[in-house]
C-alpha cells in the first residue's frame, strides 16, 4: 500500500476521532488475522471456498460425523499452531493502553487478540483452542489434542468433547453478546476491522453503535455492506494501516 495522501488523510481523520473518544469499541473479523497467515472464511482464498460451512461447523455435522468435524478442527488448529499476532492486533492492544475505554469484540476464534496483549476482549464465536462437552457445555481443557478416532468424553456427564466455538444455527453466549451490544451502544467511536459484516448478530453491532450516535469507521481492503453507512471507510489492510493511526494518537497523547 503506497503511503499516499489518501491514506495519511484517513489516518489523521481516524486518529482525531480516537483522540477525542471517551468510549471506543471495535468489531474484528477474520481479516485482522489474515496477515498472520490465518485464512479468512469468504472470498476465493477463504475457508468456505473449499468447504461448505454447514457440512463442518454445525451440530448436525458433528452428530452425523464427529470424526470428520474433529479432523477439520485439528487441521485448523494445526494451521493456527504457530501463527502470531500481527501489527494490527498489537495496534488494538496499544489503543487499549492509550484510550480511556476500549473494547475488542471479535468474531475470531484464534485467540490472537489476547496473545497480542488486549485485555478487554469479547469472543462472540468462542475460541478454537478450548474444548467443551457437547451435552453439558462444561469446559474441558485448552489446547488438548483430540484423536478423531477416540474422541474424549466429559468427566462430568460422559458427553463427547467438541470445540468451544459457536456453530451455524447456534445461539451466542447471551452474557457475551449482551455486553457487546452494551459496549457498542455506549461507544462514541466504533471501528469495524477485517469483517465482511454479513453474519449476525455480530454484523448488527456497528449499526447499533451508529444508531446511538457513534462515528462508524471501517478498515477493509474490500467494500462491505457497511461501507456506504460508515462515516469513514478505508480500503486498507489492518496490519499496515492501524499501526500508523496508533502512532498519531500516541504522539498526540504524548503532547498532553
Ligand atoms: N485487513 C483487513 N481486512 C481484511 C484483510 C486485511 N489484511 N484481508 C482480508 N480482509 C477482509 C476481507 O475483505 C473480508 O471482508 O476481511 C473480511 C473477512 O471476511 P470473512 O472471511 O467473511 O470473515 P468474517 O467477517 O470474520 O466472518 C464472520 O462468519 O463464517 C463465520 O463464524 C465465522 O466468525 C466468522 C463469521
Amino acid at each position: 500500500m503506497a503511503h499516499t495522501s489518501y491514506y495519511s488523510c484517513m489516518e489523521n481523520q481516524i486518529a482525531e476521532l480516537l483522540q477525542n473518544s471517551r468510549r471506543c469499541a471495535v468489531l474484528t473479523g477474520a481479516g485482522i488475522s489474515a496477515e498472520s497467515g490465518v485464512p479468512t472464511f469468504r472470498g476465493e482464498e477463504g475457508l468456505w471456498g473449499k468447504f461448505r460451512p454447514e457440512e463442518l461447523a454445525s451440530m448436525d455435522a458433528f452428530m452425523a460425523n464427529p470424526k470428520m468435524v474433529w479432523e477439520w478442527y485439528n487441521w485448523r488448529r494445526q494451521l493456527m499452531g504457530d501463527v502470531k499476532p500481527n501489527p494490527g492486533h498489537h495496534a488494538l492492544a496499544d489503543l487499549e493502553q492509550i484510550m480511556p475505554s476500549f473494547w475488542v469484540i471479535t468474531q475470531n476464534v484464534d485467540g490472537l487478540h489476547k496473545m497480542a496483549g488486549s485485555g478487554n476482549i469479547l469472543e462472540l464465536h468462542g475460541n478454537i483452542h478450548r474444548n467443551k462437552c457437547v451435552k453439558c457445555n462444561q469446559l474441558c481443557g485448552e489446547d488438548v489434542d483430540i484423536d478423531p478416532d477416540n474422541i474424549p468424553t466429559c468427566t462430568h456427564c460422559g458427553g463427547q468433547l467438541r470445540p468451544d466455538v459457536v456453530w451455524f444455527g447456534e445461539m451466542l453466549d447471551p452474557v457475551v453478546i449482551n455486553r457487546a451490544f452494551a459496549e457498542s451502544e455506549q461507544a462514541d467511536v466504533f471501528l469495524s476491522v477485517g469483517t465482511s459484516a454479513v453474519v449476525h448478530p455480530a454484523a448488527s453491532l456497528p449499526m447499533a453503535a451508529r444508531s446511538e450516535g457513534a462515528k462508524l469507521v471501517e478498515i477493509n481492503p474490500e467494500p462491505t455492506p457497511l461501507t456506504d453507512l460508515a462515516d469513514i471507510s478505508v480500503r486498507a489492510k489492518s496490519g499496515e494501516f492501524l499501526p500508523r493511526v496508533v502512532e498519531i494518537v500516541r504522539e498526540h497523547a504524548g503532547r498532553g
